[in-house]
């Protein structure tokens, strides 16, 4: 399967098959040129290392795994060992795990030198149903999440339907989340793949559908001017668990970001009957349908986050299957929204 992200010049194919990984020297130029390979210590090696065995010029760089690697410290130690390698302006930067080697290696891509080539090889679900694609790169600032970035599309994405195979459980379900939440506000039939005995044996699909939806939405809004904010559908809420309770740092139990996105898209439903629907889903998926912190803590953290700007809030809901609406709040109004009153 293939998708095309038409956006004149900055165009790429996103492809989309078991295997694809070995075929990369087949979708750009890794032949006349260094080839910088960024992996993290949790994707299993070979996945860097099938990439890198199609280079003549590549190495592989391993940072930690988990988000405390979107940081400004692991951000100059890859520049660095750019440089060290040689790099310029004409070579490669190809990622290979989640989304944090996605947002980490499309930052330093678009940085080093003023920007050089970039592909995404996505490896969790999450990363293979969203982050790969539409360009958004970014690190954190402390517990400020992608605040510090830039908008740089890849040349290609392989997704690699494979690299699933060894990737825990937990975070297959993670990664669902994101998509659900493209079926929700968008793909009634991307939703109807959640209801069944076990959504994991629809993932392909899953995933393409889950593609095709944001490709359109990127293709019309590029730098999230207006429609693409609804891709943050769950997010605002979600950031805010995500401060007080995500994996992330020295904190190592806790929530992914798609359990968080999970947790935040519930009070933004407004119908009832399909917030039953979707709880039902997340209990089959084995995602949580309570946060377990303090509505006061994600409160204090919403209200202090940097990107609430002017003292309101822009929250996208979902009136029905299929539909969303963006709706500007004041911050006082934040507390209800958390149920709080
Ligand atoms: N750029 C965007 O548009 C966008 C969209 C959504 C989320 N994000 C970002 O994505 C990040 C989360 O991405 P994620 O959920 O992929 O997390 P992640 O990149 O941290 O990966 C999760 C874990 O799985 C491991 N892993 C990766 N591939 C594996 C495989 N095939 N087998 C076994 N283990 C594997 C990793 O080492 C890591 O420990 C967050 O930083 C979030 O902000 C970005």
């Amino acid at each position: 399967m293939k998708l095309t992200m038409q956006l004149k010049q900055r165009s790429y194919d996103i492809i989309l098959k078991a295997g694809c990984l070995k075929n990369l020297h087949q979708f750009t130029n890794t032949a006349n040129r260094k080839v910088f390979v960024l992996t993290d210590s949790g994707v299993p090696a070979q996945y860097a290392q099938t990439v890198a065995d199609q280079c003549p010029d590549a190495r592989v760089y391993t940072i930690p795994q988990g988000e405390g690697s979107k940081s400004l410290k692991v951000y100059g130690e890859v520049l660095q060992a750019m440089l060290d390698f040689g790099m310029t302006r004409a070579d490669l930067l190809v990622s290979v795990g989640g989304g944090v080697v996605g947002d980490l290696g499309g930052f330093c891509a678009a940085s080093y030198m003023r920007g050089i080539d970039f592909v995404n090889c996505p490896t969790t679900v999450l990363s293979q149903v969203d982050s790969s694609i539409g360009g958004k790169t970014a690190i954190d600032l402390g517990e400020t999440k992608n605040i510090v970035g830039a908008f740089w599309q890849p040349k290609v994405v392989l997704v690699d339907f494979d690299t699933l195979t060894t990737l825990p459980e937990r975070q297959v379900a993670n990664g669902l989340a994101e998509a659900l939440k493209t079926g929700l506000i968008g793909d009634p039939k991307l939703f109807s793949l959640f209801e069944c005995e076990d959504p994991r044996q629809n993932l392909e699909e899953i995933i393409y559908r889950s593609l095709k939806f944001k490709k359109k939405i990127v293709e019309q809004d590029e730098r999230e001017g207006g429609m693409r904010k609804c891709l943050n559908f769950g997010h605002t809420i979600g950031h805010g668990i995500e401060a007080v309770k995500g994996i992330r740092g020295r904190r190592t139990t806790g929530l992914y970001h798609g359990e968080c996105v999970a947790l935040g898209m519930l009070p933004m439903i407004e119908d009832n009957a399909l917030t039953k629907r979707v709880r039902a889903i997340y209990r089959t998926l084995g995602l949580p349908v309570r946060t377990g912190v303090s509505k006061e803590k994600v409160l204090h953290y919403m209200l202090h986050d940097k990107k609430a700007g002017n003292g309101t809030i822009t929250v996208i809901k979902c009136p029905g299957l299929g539909c969303w609406r963006a709706e500007t709040l004041p911050l006082t109004e934040l507390p209800s929204l958390l149920g709080m009153e």
